[in-house]
């Protein structure tokens, strides 16, 4: 972060102190229409039901959404509050999470963390935990939480990329994250963006709809959707955003794949293609060429959770530069043979899928030779069909092979 990035920070937050202190005197705070410019849905007007939730909640409540009634936490599970401020978030996750369930509030002004507590406390909530610490650098170990929430906060981080990435490390494979927010309509002008900010409190600007996608799709979220709830202010609206992290065997995680990763990717290639039968080739490509060819967005890597070795990935590459095959790509999934079996290779398909969908790829297609009954198994139970078989389609260390074409229709994109 530079200078300027915690100054702004600091601003934000001593902002929110100040206000939090205007609940505890038992005012009601509403930071969103400083000239009587946004109106219903801000704050505790945007819930189905607070009944029996302590005033001073209520009161403190700065949100631009519902995003606990999105999520649906369930008995038992952990959720994590991004920007819990006066807490009112916390106690509707915690009403539904049980007794055998924990939710933590987060929050970077320590005033807020107090009257959230207090609240807390007046509720009689057991269930709960408070930590003072910024959405940046979440104080929780990787793959702790099930769900997470965050209610009109993300806008005013400094690094958003960030906040994405650290949802993404907390999250527990299969975990899922949903956000009420306020974005800007893509393409808007950028001083009335600018304006309609700072009229409603975004200091530190918003997100369009498509840049929400792209950062949730870099973090390596899939199943992700950006709707809009209301408009708001001159090209602002309230927007629910939702994802989900992949799920993953036990003692694997999948991440996005990074350039650090590349000896090890690469490795593993190497070792598919020396066993014969996953490719025409028979060298691994340089990482340069690797990169160039693959779609940047939808590549994963599957790494053992307590060492961070990779032992599988899975890419694809887009079949054509026509238009008409926007959304057709190709897989390439590979997994250390020392790791068959684990279920790692269906991980890593399915991780792509969940992430080709969220951005409108409506088929994924391979080419695998007969011999690759692995593969083909594999793909088949992602949801795969056998398109048909390609005869003598190329000559591989000197014999003629043929090649089992296969396809994955989407059922959701573009139906
Ligand atoms: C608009 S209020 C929303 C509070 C709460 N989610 C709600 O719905 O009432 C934004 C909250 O996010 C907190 N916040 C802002 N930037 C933060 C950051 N970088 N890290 C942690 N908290 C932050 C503020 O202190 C404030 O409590």
């Amino acid at each position: 972060m530079t200078e300027g990035e915690a100054r702004a920070r600091a601003d934000i937050i001593a902002r929110f102190d100040a206000m939090a202190k205007v609940a505890q005197e038992g005012r009601r705070i509403l930071d969103a229409r400083p000239d009587g410019a946004v109106d219903d849905g801000f704050g505790a007007s945007g819930y189905a039901d607070t009944a029996g939730l302590p005033d001073g909640a209520l009161r403190a409540s700065l949100g631009c959404g519902d995003p606990v009634g999105v999520a649906d936490p369930r008995p038992g599970e952990t959720v994590l509050d991004l920007g819990c401020g006066g807490g009112l978030d916390v106690l509707l996750a915690a009403r539904r999470v049980g007794p055998a369930g924990k939710v933590y509030g987060l929050d970077a002004s320590a005033e807020m963390i107090e009257l959230a507590k207090a609240n807390a406390a007046e509720a009689g909530a057991g269930n709960v935990g408070f930590l003072h610490a910024a959405i940046e650098d979440v104080p929780l170990p990787d793959a702790s939480v099930d769900v997470i929430v965050s209610n009109y906060v993300i806008n005013l981080s400094v690094d958003k990329p960030r906040v994405l990435e650290e949802a993404y490390r907390v999250l527990r494979p299969g975990g899922r994250i949903a956000v009420a927010d306020v974005i800007a309509e893509d393409g808007l002008d950028p001083d009335r963006r600018a304006a309609a900010e700072r009229r409603v409190g975004c200091r530190y600007g918003t997100l369009t709809e498509g840049e929400y996608r792209a950062l949730l799709a870099r973090a390596g979220f899939g199943r992700y959707t950006v709707t809009r709830a209301r408009p708001v202010i001159d090209g602002l609206h309230a927007a629910l955003i939702r994802a989900g992290k992949p799920d993953a065997p036990p003692g694997i995680v999948i991440r996005p794949m990074r350039t650090a990763d590349a000896d090890q990717v690469l490795a593993i290639y190497q070792a598919g293609l020396d066993g014969g039968n996953a490719s025409f080739e028979t060298t691994a490509p340089s990482w340069e060429a690797f990169d160039a060819g693959k779609l940047p967005l939808h590549r994963y890597v599957a790494v053992e959770a307590t060492t961070g070795q990779v032992v599988g990935w899975v890419a694809v590459s887009p079949v054509s530069g026509r238009c008409v095959y926007a959304g057709v790509v190709e897989d390439s999934v590979y997994v250390h043979p020392d790791h068959a079996g684990r279920g790692i290779g269906l991980a890593l398909l399915n991780a792509l899928i969940q992430s080709t969908e969220a951005a409108g790829v409506w088929t994924i297609e391979a080419g695998v030779f007969p011999e690759n009954t692995a593969s083909l198994r594999l793909h088949e139970k992602a949801g795969f069909r056998v398109v048909g078989t390609r005869h003598r389609l190329g000559r591989h260390h000197g014999r003629w092979r043929d090649v089992v074409l296969i396809e994955r229709r989407s059922p959701v994109v573009g139906v």
